[in-house]
């Protein structure tokens, strides 16, 4: 009895600290139910080659480690299917860039496809989001250690440090923030929060001091596929991302880049990524398709679903609706999280939104209805990562509470579509297990396939392969 009591209240106590400032609930939400978001003029004249090469080689991020410090750990070749780099880069693994920061000196950081690849069966899918990150140990001991790594061996006094300036500062700054109590839960936007706050809103340069506060909760989402930002009239899960496009995939660079100096020569860059994610296919599905089935599964979707995700196939259309979260229902935490965020307020006041091109950040209450192309590979599903697969995500009641998966890229559920896994409601706490009680990470709402027979649902998903 004793022992359960005090299990009782430790149980308590953990619960109050993980809720500590979870985002309270819009008050004043305004009305918004399925308006559709505008389009703005876009920088579409970039080379889509041009846009690889400046990811996988580039110097967006302005500083880093320097290489000397990491070269012997790399001296082997590094088996990178994925791009077969040449010089220094040859010996880096494909999400990191060893680059020449502006005084010359080569470093090391990491690049867009720490996040942005993941696998299936062992394969790497450029675009695809990493959903096997796991932000839960501290990267503060590691950031310290680097820092002091760097003043001895070269002195504070030498280009090296310089160099590695910036990046030691934000990644410090930044690494108390982006722990999150979830696996497979990516920070990017508390990254982003943590760097900017300590960024001067007018040339980008450090400021020691926070310009705003930001929430103790660790909020967190999943990673969205890149071969959707053609579609789309507005950036991230919530369209917050407004205006020009290179300007808002830049932001991923506020880790290393010095100043807004420095962030006007690399944004240019950007106009060719943006080129290279207009050309990015989603992949194909790779197995066989029953097509009876597919046709079928089509003319459900386009009764039920397309009115928000739109159309496939000869006669593409995308509505770009962002859905009010009394529709949808889903997690309301992120969208939240965002409307009481600083960082609206600091970027609206910033060389993003103060220099032409224009972007913007604009919080609306819903979630975007996602283009669903490429499908069958975006699994765990919904913008918080809670659902496993299409099957769950069709049929709410049997969307599992806490699941644990092997975290082998092999282990995937062609059958439902998704990634293999098992309850985990007697699992130990240690061990890769999503927890969708956890505030932010719920799985409910998103009802709209609960209605469905079984042989509908099946025809259905039969249909989502094809996309
Ligand atoms: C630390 C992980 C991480 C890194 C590094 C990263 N991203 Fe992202 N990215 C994310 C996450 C998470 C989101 C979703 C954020 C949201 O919607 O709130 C995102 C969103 C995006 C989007 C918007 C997609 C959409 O459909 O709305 C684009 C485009 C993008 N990233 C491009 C890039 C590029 C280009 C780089 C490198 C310069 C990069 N990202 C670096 C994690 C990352
Ligand atoms: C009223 C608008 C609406 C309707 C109708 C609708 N959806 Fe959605 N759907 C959304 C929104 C909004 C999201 C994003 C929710 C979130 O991430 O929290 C979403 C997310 C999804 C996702 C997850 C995408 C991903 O990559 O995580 C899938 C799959 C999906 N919908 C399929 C369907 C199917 C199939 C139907 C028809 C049975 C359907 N939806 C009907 C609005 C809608």
């Amino acid at each position: 009895m004793k022992k359960l009591l005090i299990t009782g209240l430790l149980a308590f106590v953990y619960a109050c600290a993980a809720y500590k400032g979870v985002p309270s609930a819009l008050t004043d939400r305004p009305e918004w139910k399925t308006l559709p978001l505008p389009a703005t003029p876009q920088q579409l004249d970039g080379d889509p080659e041009a846009g690889l090469a400046f990811l996988i080689y580039g110097n967006y991020l302005g500083t880093g480690l320097p290489w000397r410090i990491v070269e012997k750990r790399f001296t082997k070749k590094v088996n990178d299917t994925l791009w077969q780099r040449n010089g220094p880069n040859a010996h880096a693994p494909y999400l990191m860039n060893v680059f020449e920061a502006a005084n010359g000196v080569p470093v090391l950081n990491g690049n867009c496809f720490t996040c942005h690849a993941g696998a299936i069966q062992g394969q790497l899918i450029p675009g695809l989001g990493n959903s096997f990150s796991d932000y839960r140990r501290s990267f503060k001991p590691l950031a310290d250690m680097t820092a002091l790594g760097v003043s001895l061996r070269f002195g504070k006094r030498s280009p090296e440090w310089e160099a590695f300036e910036d990046f030691g500062r934000y990644f410090r700054k930044m690494s108390p923030h982006i722990r999150t109590g979830q696996p497979g839960a990516n920070p990017a936007f508390r990254l982003a929060e943590a760097c900017m706050m300590h960024r001067n809103a007018g040339d980008l340069s450090y400021s020691k001091e926070p310009l705003y506060d930001i929430s103790p909760y660790p909020v967190a989402t999943d990673v969205p596929p890149l071969w959707n930002v053609k579609k789309k009239n507005a950036l991230y899960y919530d369209g917050i991302g407004r205006g020009d496009f290179t300007k808002l995939i830049f932001q991923a660079s506020v880790l290393g880049i010095t100043d807004s100096t420095a962030a006007r020569q690399a944004v240019t860059g950007f106009k060719d990524v943006l080129a290279w994610l207009h050309a990015l296919e989603p992949p194909k599905y790779p197995r066989e398709i029953d097509p009876a089935s597919a046709a079928q599964g089509r003319l459900i979707f386009e009764a039920k679903c397309s009115r928000c995700h739109g159309t496939y196939g000869d006669n593409p259309s995308y509505p770009n609706k962002v859905v009010s979260l009394d529709v949808v229902k889903t997690d309301p935490v992120y969208v939240n999280y965002i409307h009481q965020s600083g960082i609206t307020q600091w970027y609206n006041s910033s060389w993003f939104a103060q220099s032409e091109p224009r972007s913007w950040f604009e919080p609306l209450p819903g979630y975007i209805a996602p283009p669903l192309d490429g499908l069958w590979a975006t699994a765990p599903y919904l913008h918080n990562g809670s659902v496993p697969t299409l099957e769950a995500l069709l049929n709410s009641p049997t969307r599992p509470l806490r699941w644990q998966r092997s975290g082998d890229s092999n282990d995937y559920d062609w059958e439902n579509v998704g990634w293999k896994y098992t309850d985990a409601k007697k699992a130990k706490k240690k061990g890769w297990v999503y927890d969708t009680t956890l505030p932010g990470y719920g799985n409910q709402g998103h009802t709209f396939g609960d209605d469905l027979s079984r042989e509908e649902r099946k025809a259905l998903i039969e249909y989502l392969k094809t996309l």
